[in-house]
């Protein structure tokens, strides 16, 4: 089997990450069904639109079949879940998977941290499954972290790096640990940052300014934070700092506060900095 196989690709999850995910293999002129809830699915489409070039809409639309019900993925070479990161809901999602899916299917995952080896044992074929992890905003990063779990086949890997390149991305092996290699390094950085702008040694703006300037980053680490969502963040650093017991992973009170009082970013106007609505 190789990546030219794979015909349909189906998503579980209408998130941030599950429409753009629809929406880059859409774009490459992969059928895409996308599956959540009414109400997020209701969301999903006119964020993908509003995000898609004018020309190219109907393109996109008419490739991406929504659905509540995840029957719908029977015929898809490649499912990639992309939902809440909690073991029980991916758990669920991943048993259902296995009497749905052909025994050909391969399973990807776009956790952003839970090992693939942890998630494998809910899954049929542990040899057909691995990470396909997306950066935010899949439509632009070209990242593909492709993870590969202890029992993920050779056959598994090559075809999702080859359906990564297919759509222009570019895919990074890597083995299997908890925040992979991405989220590993981007929460040592976020995680300094927080500690910095804690310790009064330098403003969040001034902070975002070295590192924005002096490296050449797209973002500063705490642009980046509210960017990604705080709430997301705060997830992440609590599940690297119990997995890997490092203490350069553990959330600060700021953090932990801004989400308490349920300023989670740019998504609600107001994260460690303070948004104009859109
Ligand atoms: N969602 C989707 N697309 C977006 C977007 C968003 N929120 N914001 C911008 N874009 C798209 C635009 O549509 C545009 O696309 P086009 O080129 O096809 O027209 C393109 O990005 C550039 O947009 P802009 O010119 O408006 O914006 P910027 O040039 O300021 O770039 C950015 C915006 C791409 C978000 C840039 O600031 C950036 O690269 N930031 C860093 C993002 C990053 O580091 N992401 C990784 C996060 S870690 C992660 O995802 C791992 C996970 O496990 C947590």
């Amino acid at each position: 089997m190789t990546f030219r196989d794979i015909k349909k690709v189906g998503i579980i999850g209408a998130g941030t990450m599950g429409r753009g995910i629809a929406q880059v293999f859409a774009l490459f002129n992969y059928p895409v069904v996308l599956i959540d809830r009414e109400s997020v699915l209701g969301v999903a489409i006119p964020k993908i639109k509003e995000r898609t070039a004018p020309e190219l809409w109907d393109k996109v639309r008419s490739l991406i079949t929504t659905d509540t019900d995840m029957k719908r993925v029977r015929d898809c070479g490649l499912i990639i879940e992309a939902v809440y990161e909690e073991l029980d809901v991916k758990k669920e999602v991943f048993a259902s998977l296995s009497s749905i899916c052909a025994p050909t299917a391969i399973i990807a995952t776009n956790t952003s941290a839970i090992p693939i080896g942890e998630l494998a044992r809910f899954v049929k074929d542990p040899s057909r499954f691995a990470g396909m992890h997306f950066m935010n905003p899949p439509k632009v990063m070209k990242l593909v972290e492709v993870v590969r779990g202890p029992e993920t086949s050779d056959e598994t890997i090559e075809v999702i790096e080859g359906l990564a390149r297919a759509i222009e991305k570019v895919p990074a092996i890597v083995g299997d640990t908890p925040g992979f290699v991405s989220n590993r390094l981007l929460f040592a950085l976020l995680g300094e940052a927080f500690r910095v702008l804690e310790s009064g040694v330098a403003t969040k703006a001034s902070i975002d300014t070295v590192m924005k300037y002096g490296m050449n980053h797209p973002m500063g680490p705490i642009e980046l934070a509210d960017f990604m969502g705080l709430d997301i963040c705060l997830h992440i650093m609590e599940f690297l700092h119990k997995s890997l017991g490092d203490d350069k992973y553990r959330p600060t009170e700021e953090l932990k506060t801004l989400v308490k009082e349920g300023k989670l970013g740019r998504k609600t106007g107001e994260g460690f900095y303070r948004y104009a609505a859109r």
